[in-house]
């Protein structure tokens, strides 16, 4: 949640800050600023609204400089508005803060400023960073930030400039992601790659409590006790074309277009490369009990995991929302392992599962999409999916990867297990392996989705059901829908619609209705002729035969797969299906109202 963006070099940083800000505005994109610090102290621009406006604004009012800070704001406090819009500056104009994260104990020292006789002009939390640190400030910038961190309670990234250093930028982080970037005109700081990926794939990854100072010339690290610390420069391989929409109208739609590849990358690290050394490592015996936890999407694919895990190992897998798994004291123990899954691996209610799981003794292990993140490097093993920088804010290639590492690690965990053979493992491997050929050849049909998205825009609600594996993927295609296309949707398994949901069901309301799970077929046709039967249309997506009930049933088909991995397939034309709705109905598909990406805060 919110984008920091920070530049210190020999070229102007405004349109640098700018372009970088476009990049994270997936992070939040109620409102966006930026300052820069010349000889007379800090200039501020900052505007409500879409980075449009800002540049707009900006327009109206140039600003140059060769140090600066920007910010994408996801609001937490105080509601979007210019006043509440990052850059927060002291009442001095002496110090300038962006700010990604919360500060919990901001009420306190704004109380306790407020009687040193500091005015405050916003309503959030981070103006108290800046107040405080001008409060703090003796001539000593790096100082002021340890004195700064230490008072500060809750999570932070902040990129801090002072009007009397213009030329150094500091920054400091907790709980927050933060890189440093090192490139031949000049050093950067940024809540994610894609913001730099322009100017250079060299990076550092700023652990939590460590300054760094950059300026034109060069970065230095420090503790909090001001010891220097020497860090490692890390080299991204991901190309800046990823974070470009080449072409397509939506990053969704040229995320979804990229799945065959990404799912070949990951299978391909994950059976040969490094994920496979990672997966050797793990002795699947030692464990009695295995955990899923996630948020949003990833819990989906945790869903669709339980099944998968549960049929080939014969193992109890529980499958919980992070925000409920931290907080409920979960039976877990040194036998236990807990999958942590994340495209981002910055979720905060992901993280603090990871840290109760191994306050518990558990062993973890993360899915990750983002070298470098929190989940990567706390958890005892990670396995990076490579989906590449996914941007809109829907996910789309990073679930995809998450499922086909999933699948993966249960046939790998199955075989340790003695419950497949090597000949049965290799079959399975092999229909894995055939994945990224079968969505390509979906993604090839993709006219006959968008022409029936095309009559679905009018739907005020729309129901998702299947069964065991279906119904999981089924709450994926639910959450698709309703994020992007603000249509109420919900998911449930076909045999519980009539335990109540059906009272919802009359003429013309639409259930897409999944049927991949072989031995279930007479029993999701019978749930989707209870609704056909009382007016309900359906989208029918599997190979099962079935009738077309006067019109109102169409029937998509998949390529054949074995059907442990069916939703590998069928959430593709889920996929598709929400995005072109949200198209129909002109929406600003890659970054929905009220949502954002990475969700750092509680
Ligand atoms: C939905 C979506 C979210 C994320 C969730 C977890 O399309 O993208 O539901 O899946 O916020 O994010 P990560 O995977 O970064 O932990």
């Amino acid at each position: 949640m919110c984008g920091i963006i920070g530049y210190i070099g020999n070229q102007d940083a405004v349109p640098i800050i700018v372009e970088g800000l476009k990049k994270l505005e997936y992070r939040g994109y109620d409102s966006a600023g930026l300052a820069v610090c010349g000889a007379d102290g800090f200039s501020v621009v900052k505007q409500k609204g879409r980075l449009d406006a800002l540049e707009i604004r900006l327009k109206q009012q140039p600003l140059s400089g060769f140090a600066g800070i920007g910010h994408t704001r996801w609001a937490t406090h105080g509601e979007p508005s210019d006043v509440n819009s990052h850059p927060h500056v002291g009442q001095q104009n002496r110090i300038a803060v962006v700010h990604n994260g919360i500060i919990e104990n901001y009420q306190e020292i704004k109380e306790y400023l407020q009687q040193k006789g500091v005015t405050f002009h916003s309503q959030t939390d981070s103006e108290v960073i800046a107040q405080l640190a001008e409060y703090y400030y003796d001539k000593e910038l790096i100082k002021t930030v340890v004195k700064l961190s230490r008072r500060l309670e809750g999570s932070y990234a902040l990129g801090i400039m002072c009007a009397a250093h213009p030329d150094v930028l500091v920054a400091v982080k907790k709980d927050n992601p933060l890189i440093i970037g090192v490139s031949a005109h000049g050093h950067f700081i940024a809540s994610d790659i894609p913001a730099v990926l322009k100017h250079t794939n060299q990076v550092y990854y700023l652990e939590d409590n460590e300054i760094a100072v950059l300026t034109a010339q060069g970065v230095q690290f420090f503790n909090t006790e001001l010891e220097t610390v020497s860090k490692k420069i890390e080299t991204v391989s991901w190309n800046p074309e990823a974070a470009e929409k080449g072409g397509y109208p939506h990053f969704m739609l040229k995320e979804i277009m990229e799945q065959p590849q990404i799912l070949k990358d990951t299978i391909a690290n994950l059976l040969s490369g490094k994920g496979a050394e990672v997966m050797q490592q793990i002795d699947i015996k030692k464990f009695t009990r295995v955990c899923i936890t996630a948020c949003g999407s990833a819990y989906n694919a945790g869903l669709v995991a339980k099944y998968v895990f549960e049929r080939l190992l014969r193992l109890p897998v529980e499958v919980e929302t992070a925000s409920e798994f931290r907080y409920k004291d979960a039976i877990i123990d040194e036998q236990s392992m807990v999958i942590l899954i994340s495209q981002s691996g910055e979720t905060a209610d992901t993280i603090a599962a990871m840290r109760e799981a191994k306050r518990k003794g558990a062993f973890t292990l993360s899915i990750v999409n983002v070298v470098g993140s929190t989940l990567s490097k706390e958890s005892d093993v990670c396995i990076y999916t490579a989906a590449g920088p996914e941007i809109a804010v829907a996910t789309t290639k990073a679930f995809s990867a998450q499922l086909t590492a999933l699948y993966l690690l249960a046939v790998r965990f199955a075989v340790g297990l003695g419950r497949l053979t090597p000949t049965q493992a290799k079959q399975y491997i092999g229909q894995i392996q055939s994945i990224p050929k079968k969505v390509a050849e979906i993604l090839q049909e993709v006219d006959t989705v968008q022409r029936y998205a095309a009559a679905c825009v009018g739907y005020k609600s729309v129901f998702f059901i299947g069964r065991n594996l279906d119904y999981a993927i089924a709450t994926e295609g639910s959450l698709k829908l309703k994020e992007i296309s603000y249509i109420h949707s919900e998911a449930y398994a076909g045999g519980e619609l009539k335990h109540g949901t059906i009272s919802l069901i009359e003429d013309n309301t639409l259930v897409v209705t999944l049927a991949t799970v072989e031995k279930l077929y007479p029993k999701i046709l019978s749930n989707a002729e209870q609704v056909l039967s009382r007016g309900a249309r359906v989208l029918w997506i599997g190979n099962a035969q079935t009738d077309d009930y006067g019109g109102r049933l169409v029937q998509l088909r998949l390529p054949p797969i074995e059907e442990l991995f069916a939703p590998s397939l069928s959430v593709i034309v889920l996929q598709l299906f929400a995005y072109y709705i949200a198209a129909n109905k002109g929406l600003d598909i890659d970054k929905p109202r009220n949502l954002a990406k990475s969700v750092t805060v509680e």
